[in-house]
């Protein structure tokens, strides 16, 4: 990105974050989920239409690797990080699918950034793709932002070169359209796209009862959620904003309404979702070029001081932007939020200990092969 492309790139994203902060004040009230119980009634009738139409070929899944993984310290691309010994992240997604489909193959898109995309794709190679048929995976790279300070003047990371990160995991499938696929899903006649973050090792992926779920009950977007173990867990949650079905992140919520619980002294934001979900990619095409918020968030950003060095600060000296995923409901017309059972599919790796950490993800793993009699 040149320093214009990002001078106009900023500007438009100040613009889109201002327009934002409207939002972020409305009021939220709590949203119906598809509870545990109600959801393991139906769970055949469920499995057997989403397999069914996986089987038909409408299912394509949208992997989200374009993040920068920096709570981890680690400096390669997240997936390539070994979660178990000889087990990186991208090898746990991959045994997941198999274990969800077998052998039944659907396009599988990847999206990275400009930051991690070579040594992504050379992952893949190397790992000899996972045993997946490499002409069914699509690489692609999603759009970087530029960063500003406090004052909203464009950061440098070196000469006539702007401080850029990604922008977020919103913008997906614009990347998506940009880079050429949108014909792909037209003419193989994909009619729901699951898009899954990197960074859950034990995320069901193309699981036919959650296809079968958001088909028979004829909705066109939903997402896997997890109760909340306490109101100060770091996911989203699902709620109605403004009279329409959404997501607030963790960084948003008030503290008030995190807290607050209903009669029965659950949560009354008790879905927190993780990141797997099922969008109708017939929406999802009339997405594109759509303005979505902007968000604004302080961090730590590098940059070339008057003296020319690169200063690495100690404290968040401006702003980087984000698209995030989660406002895209916006364009959906209805949702379905499907609550389903932490131990089996909630194993977020964020830091290397403690909280959702490589830690706690191993032992996770450790537990489901145990259950598994591995
Ligand atoms: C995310 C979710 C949150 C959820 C929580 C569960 C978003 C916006 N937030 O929070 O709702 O409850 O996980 O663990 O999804 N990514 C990109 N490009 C980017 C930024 C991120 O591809 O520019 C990818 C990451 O690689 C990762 C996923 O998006 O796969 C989640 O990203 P992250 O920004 O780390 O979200 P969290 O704050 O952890």
């Amino acid at each position: 990105m040149t320093t214009a492309e990002a001078e106009k790139k900023l500007s438009e994203y100040l613009r889109l974050s201002d327009d934002n902060t409207a939002c972020e004040k409305s009021d939220i009230s709590p949203i119906k989920t598809l509870r545990l119980k109600d959801y393991a009634k139906k769970y055949d009738e469920y499995r057997a239409a989403g397999l069914k139409s996986i089987k038909r070929g409408e299912l394509a899944l949208l992997l989200l690797a374009g993040g920068m993984g920096t709570r981890l310290g680690f400096s390669g691309p997240k997936g390539t990080y070994p979660i178990e010994e000889d087990k990186s992240i991208f090898g746990c997604l991959f045994d997941n699918l198999r274990r969800d489909i077998g052998d039944i193959k659907v396009p599988f898109f990847v999206m990275t950034s400009d930051k991690n995309d070579q040594a992504t794709r050379a992952f893949f190679k190397e790992k000899n793709y996972f045993g997946y048929d490499p002409k069914l995976i699509y690489f692609f790279k999603q759009e970087m932002a530029p960063a500003c300070d406090f004052d909203e003047k464009l950061l440098l990371e070196g000469k006539d070169v702007p401080a850029t990160s990604p922008n977020g995991n919103g913008g997906f499938f614009t990347s998506l359209v940009k880079a050429g696929y949108g014909e792909i899903l037209k003419r193989c006649g994909v009619k729901w796209l699951n898009v899954f973050g990197v960074d859950n090792v034990l995320a069901k992926i193309a699981d036919p009862a959650f296809l079968g779920a958001v088909i028979e009950e004829h909705k066109s977007a939903a997402v896997k959620a997890v109760l909340k173990k306490d109101p100060s867990e770091n996911v989203g949650v699902v709620c109605e904003k403004n009279g329409h079905p959404s997501i607030v992140e963790y960084f948003e919520l008030g503290d008030e309404q995190a807290h607050e619980r209903g009669e029965d002294g659950e949560l009354l934001y008790s879905a927190g979702v993780t990141v797997n979900y099922l969008f109708d990619t017939s929406i999802l095409l009339n997405t594109v070029g759509q303005d979505m918020p902007v968000h604004k968030v302080k961090k730590k950003i590098p940059y070339i001081g008057e003296d020319g060095r690169l200063v690495k600060p100690e404290e968040p000296n401006g702003y980087k932007f984000e698209i995030l995923i989660t406002d895209i409901l916006k364009f959906f017309p209805d949702f379905l939020p499907v609550e389903v059972k932490r131990e089996d599919e909630f194993a977020p790796v964020k830091n290397l200990h403690g909280t959702d950490s490589v830690d706690s993800a191993r032992k996770l793993l450790e537990a489901r092969r145990n259950a598994d009699g591995d």
